[in-house]
């Protein structure tokens, strides 16, 4: 292809793919396939790859990052970034609106809006194209984020329609707590000390390094106000307009705005969303309220730091006083401990809290805790409830401070604190009951070695009855010691075998991340085997080595040393290699990751393939075989001589359903 065509091609994939995005993230309403849609951005890729000057800075490939900002610039702003001034009663929004009516030329609209509760973002577009995306930083300038806010999907990068030619929109960039629960659940498959809530991890995520980290953790955008035109004369019309450019924009039926000229309108928004706010699947902490009409909003005019247009109505948080009774101190897979107050049972939004975590040692001290103190818990967008305060008035004289404990509440092992380091750990890695079953468990799941037939409780019962002591430990087991366990039919028992038997077919960089080398997750792990092939160039690569790689930092590199560094780790490996594992990459030809991330299942009779070739092909191709259809399959490769019944299944569930050829088109690119 030559440039020219490569030209017309790239432009053609832009408009494209930015009409797809626009369909799937603003509209929900998407038009193609999410297979269609990769293999758009992949022709894309490749073009830009291989005609690298007519690649855009505001190219759809950007939203998957991959660009790294190494400092973030300094930018000062064009219009200062107020903030709003708060109120906490309903009276005062009352007292607000009689002091601007008496401001104010003729009658007063206003809109009511969400408080969203993330972190604020103004972004320039110029001729319709993202130019540069700001924080708030103090007011007056910022931090120049672009490279990160092109990766939100929300946001558009290029405009359509009729928009102004320079101006700047402003919103809150936030984290769905959908998105932010599976985050924390990823860390804590992977060991890693959990978020504390949605907002402040938003906000780190937005000021991270890797781009690409960013694009795969989901933030999300709201718009709320737009300078540098007067295209309508208030302000409602003109966010609503911004939908028309292609903005994410809130929806009046979803009544997350709305337009009225009462105060009774106004607290109805309020009382509705008091009520209705913990079904949101994001947070906010409030509403705000402002005066429609841009000439209005003129006359009134600014105080110092908020505009006098506008005003903020904060909910209060669902706050509790309960008693702590005790505090308690869990075991993590890593060895690291985290506090547990256990409460009196108290009636929290709804639910019976009994516990709320500590987070670390450092916690504790900054609420100077002390038992029976009576203490005032809070329930935000977190899984657990948090304490955020003591009554100290309500403190016996002679209560006993909480005093971090030293020794591991399972093993005895003295605690170890890093500098820098908020958390305590257990050192006893090998000894610490928590630690070997949860090292257990981490290595036998979905995302390592995958051993069917092998869950927590029979993990526990092994170990319990001194069967296994470490993962290695699992290679020597044989049906009759097994069998023999509680609750345990012979059936089991040989699934079991066999599940442990399958998984020394696992591929290197799922048996690396079953390793459970602390912050080695699953992308690191893939990254790691990929670029030294096997364990032993792994196990030979000192420190500054393994800073050369892609995404390692000192952290990283640090624990790795550390594993390899004890004998016992080494021991392991060298019974795992014995026993069959794999630890070396296999390289296999014509294999690509065309098919990475979608699971196929294969049924039938074919021509070109027999059924295993078909597998394996959508294996070396970074696919995965499953064996039966559910929602979330995401191809049924149809053969001959196919059942009715499965076929019937995956059009009842909206597999997508693909011939042999299709499949072989699939492969091929087209
Ligand atoms: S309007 C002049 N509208 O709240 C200030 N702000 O304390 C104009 N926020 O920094 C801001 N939702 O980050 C506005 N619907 C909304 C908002 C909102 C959240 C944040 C924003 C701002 C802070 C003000």
């Amino acid at each position: 292809m030559n440039a020219n065509d490569a030209k017309a091609r790239i432009e053609q994939l832009t408009k494209e793919l930015n009409k797809h995005n626009h369909l799937y993230y603003v509209e929900s309403n998407p038009e193609i396939s999410d297979y269609d849609f990769d293999m758009l951005l992949k022709e894309l890729q490749e073009l830009e790859e291989k005609f690298p000057d007519l690649a855009s800075p505001v190219s759809p490939t950007k939203r998957v990052g991959g660009d790294i900002t190494k400092k973030f610039e300094t930018v000062v702003h064009r219009y200062p970034m107020l903030s709003l001034s708060n109120t906490y009663s309903q009276e005062e929004i009352q007292d607000w609106v009689t002091r601007i009516s008496k401001v104010a030329e003729g009658d007063l609209e206003f809109v009511c809006e969400l408080k969203y509760d993330g972190v604020a973002i103004g972004i320039q577009y110029l001729n319709g194209v993202l130019h540069q995306a700001v924080t708030r930083g103090d007011g007056s300038q910022g931090e120049n984020v672009t490279t990160n806010v092109k990766t939100i999907r929300t946001i558009p990068l290029n405009l359509q329609g009729d928009f102004p030619e320079d101006f700047e929109i402003r919103g809150e960039i936030f984290f769905p707590l959908d998105n932010f629960n599976k985050l924390n659940e990823a860390r804590r498959a992977d060991g890693e000390p959990e978020f504390a809530n949605p907002r402040n991890t938003a906000s780190g995520t937005l000021k991270m390094q890797d781009s690409q980290v960013v694009a795969s953790r989901g933030l999300d955008c709201f718009l709320y106000g737009i300078y540098g035109t007067s295209l309508e004369n208030g302000h409602f019309e003109t966010v609503q307009r911004a939908a028309d450019w292609g903005f994410k924009v809130p929806k009046t039926q979803a009544r997350y705005i709305e337009k009225t000229n009462t105060l009774e309108g106004v607290m109805d928004f309020i009382n509705h969303w008091d009520q209705e706010r913990s079904n949101l699947p994001f947070e906010i902490d409030g509403v705000v309220i402002k005066v429609n009409d841009y000439a209005q909003q003129e006359e009134l005019g600014f105080t110092a730091k908020s505009p006098r247009w506008a005003i903020a109505y904060k909910f209060k948080a669902e706050r509790v006083q309960t008693t702590l009774e005790t505090v308690s101190y869990q075991v993590g897979r890593t060895g690291a401990i985290t506090p547990v107050a256990n409460l009196k049972p108290v009636q929290l939004g709804g639910t019976t809290v009994k516990r709320a975590s500590l987070h670390n040692a450092d916690q504790i001290e900054k609420l100077d805790l002390h038992l029976l103190d009576q203490v005032y818990v809070e329930k935000g967008g977190e899984i657990i409830p948090k304490i955020v305060g003591v009554n100290v008035d309500e403190r016996e004289p002679q209560a006993e401070r909480v005093v971090f404990i030293e020794r591991c509440p399972e093993c005895a092992t003295e605690l170890v604190r890093t500098e820098g380091e908020a958390q305590h750990y257990c050192p006893n890695d090998i000894g610490c009951p928590p630690q070997i079953k949860g090292k257990i468990e981490h290595f036998i799941g979905r995302k390592a070695l995958n051993i069917d037939g092998l869950g927590a409780e029979t993990v526990d019962a092994l170990v319990d009855v001194n069967l296994i002591e470490n993962y290695a430990d699992l290679y020597d087991l044989t049906f009759d010691q097994v069998v023999e366990l509680e609750r345990m039919a012979d059936k089991s028992a040989n699934n079991l075998i066999a599940g442990i038997e399958a998984s020394k077919q696992i591929p290197f960089e799922k048996v690396l991340f079953g390793l459970g080398i602390r912050f080695v997750g699953e992308t690191v792990a893939k990254k790691l085997a990929k670029h030294f092939k096997n364990i032993d160039a792994l196990i030979a690569a000192d420190f500054d080595t393994l800073l050369t790689v892609d995404e390692i930092g000192e952290k990283i590199a640090n624990s790795i040393v550390a594993f390899f560094l004890e004998e016992e780790n080494k021991t392991l490996i060298g019974r795992l290699k014995s026993a069959g594992l794999q630890f070396e990459i296999e390289e296999k030809e014509g294999g690509s990751n065309k098919l990475e991330g979608k699971s196929f299942v294969v049924s039938g009779v074919f021509n070109a393939f027999s059924r295993p070739e078909l597998k394996e092909a959508i294996e070396m191709n970074g696919g995965k075989n499953v064996g039966s259809i559910s929602k979330k399959t995401d191809f049924l490769v149809a053969g001959d001589k196919m059942g009715p019944a499965k076929l019937q299944k995956a059009t009842d569930l909206g597999v997508t359903i693909i011939s042999e050829d299709e499949f072989i088109a699939m492969l091929n690119g087209d």
